[in-house]
């Protein structure tokens, strides 16, 4: 059983995010997958570094898009952003620093964090961006 799975009521409309969004859940999952077949740093960090790669490209595609449709939100919506890319380089230092291995915590970590800011954040543009879907 997946640990983490696309769900429908996560889908925003635009064809382009919900295709990375689905991607983010597939990394996230990969990343438990990875632990749990119990590979190594090497693995795990590479597969990290992909989500943080991804991460980074998706949040720009969306702030032009939202940027694009003249969403009024833009701005905390960005800061919300940085914030998460912080995070997510935070929690990659910490796992360079450590003994290689990423707890199921942290992956429950990432896995909310990116359904938080789905559901709470992304839903809110969603009538300022179906525009242009
Ligand atoms: Fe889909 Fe605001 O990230």
């Amino acid at each position: 059983m997946a640990f983490y799975s696309w769900t429908d009521n996560m889908q925003i409309g635009i064809a382009s995010i919900d295709d990375d969004h689905k991607r983010l859940v597939r990394l996230i999952d990969g990343l438990h997958e990875a632990m749990a077949k119990g590979h190594g740093k090497a693995v795990l960090g590479a597969t990290l570094d992909e989500l943080i790669h991804y991460t980074k490209d998706h949040f720009q595609r969306e702030e032009q898009l939202m940027q694009r449709a003249g969403y009024h939100g833009y701005e905390e919506h960005k800061r919300e952003h940085d914030q998460l890319v912080k995070e997510v380089l935070a929690l990659r230092e910490r796992f360079q620093a450590g003994n290689g291995m990423l707890s199921v915590q942290v992956l429950g970590f990432l896995r909310d964090w990116l359904t938080t800011h789905i559901m709470r954040s992304d839903k809110r543009y969603e009538a300022a961006m179906a525009k242009l879907a």
